[in-house]
C-alpha cells in the first residue's frame, strides 16, 4: 500500500541528497537515498542533479515491485529495497561515495575497532561488501550480507552504505563513518593499528544506547 501524504517525506529526501554534497560525503550525482513508505520505499531517481530535484521525481517501489514515479528509480534500487525489506530495525538508507571510506573500499578493507565511536555501526567493525557491479542483485545480495548486524558497511571498488532508523540518523552514520574512515587512513601509513576488544565495543554499545542520534 501507498503511504497516504508523503511529500514531507520527499522534501526531506531531496534536502538530504543536497546535504550530502554540502558536508562532502558525496559528489555529483553518486550517492542516493531511500526512506521506508507504506509496504514500500520512497527512493531518489537516477542520475537527476540534486538541487533540481522535486518532491514528484522521488519514485516509489513497493516490497512486491511496483513501481510509481514519473522517473527512473536509483540505479540501486535493488539494494535500498533489499535493505529496507529485510531489515525491520532500518528506516532509512544513504549510500555515498565518501573520499575516505572509497579509498579503503578500493583497497577492499573494512574498518576495524580502531576507536570506540566504530559501536555506533552495531559492532566492533565495518565489513567491506565484495564487490559486485553496481545496480545489480549481486551487489545488493552483498550489501544486506555485510550488514547483517550492523548499520553501514563499505561496498568495494565502490563507495559506503550508512543505514538509520531515521534519515537524519542515516545521515548522521554516514559522517561518522566517513571520520573512521579518515582516521584509518591516516593512521595505516604508521602501521596497521591496535584495536579495542570485542568486549570493549560492547560495553561502549550499552553506554551509548540513546545517547545523541545513536538511538
Ligand atoms: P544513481 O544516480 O542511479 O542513483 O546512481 C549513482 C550511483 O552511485 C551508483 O552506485
Amino acid at each position: 500500500m501507498v503511504a497516504q501524504d508523503d511529500t514531507e517525506l520527499r522534501r526531506q529526501i531531496i534536502e538530504s541528497c543536497i546535504e550530502m554534497n554540502r558536508s562532502g560525503i558525496n559528489q555529483g550525482t553518486s550517492g542516493n537515498i531511500s526512506v521506508r513508505s507504506g509496504e514500500g520505499i520512497l527512493v531518489t531517481p537516477t542520475s537527476m542533479p540534486y538541487d533540481t530535484l522535486v518532491p514528484e521525481d522521488i519514485v516509489w517501489i513497493g516490497f512486491s515491485g511496483e513501481v510509481i514515479g514519473k522517473r527512473r528509480p536509483s540505479s540501486e534500487w535493488r539494494f535500498h529495497l533489499d535493505i529496507l525489506r529485510e531489515r525491520r530495525d532500518v528506516e532509512a538508507v544513504v549510500h555515498a561515495h565518501p573520499n575516505a571510506a572509497t579509498s579503503l573500499s578500493i583497497m577492499e578493507k573494512g574498518i576495524p575497532a580502531i576507536h570506540y565511536m566504530i559501536a555506533v555501526c552495531g559492532g566492533p567493525d565495518i565489513r567491506c561488501a565484495p564487490y559486485a557491479t553496481f545496480g545489480t542483485q549481486d551487489l545488493s545480495r552483498n550489501a544486506v550480507a555485510a550488514l547483517e548486524g550492523r548499520t553501514a558497511c563499505l561496498l568495494a571498488h565502490h563507495g559506503m552504505i550508512a543505514c538509520g532508523t531515521s534519515l537524519e540518523q542515516a545521515m548522521w552514520r554516514a559522517v561518522e563513518v566517513e571520520t573512521l574512515s579518515r582516521q584509518y587512513l591516516d593512521c595505516l601509513p604508521m602501521g596497521e593499528p591496535p584495536v579495542l576488544s570485542d568486549a570493549e565495543i560492547q560495553n561502549v554499545i550499552d553506554r551509548i544506547a540513546g545517547y545523541g542520534h545513536s538511538g
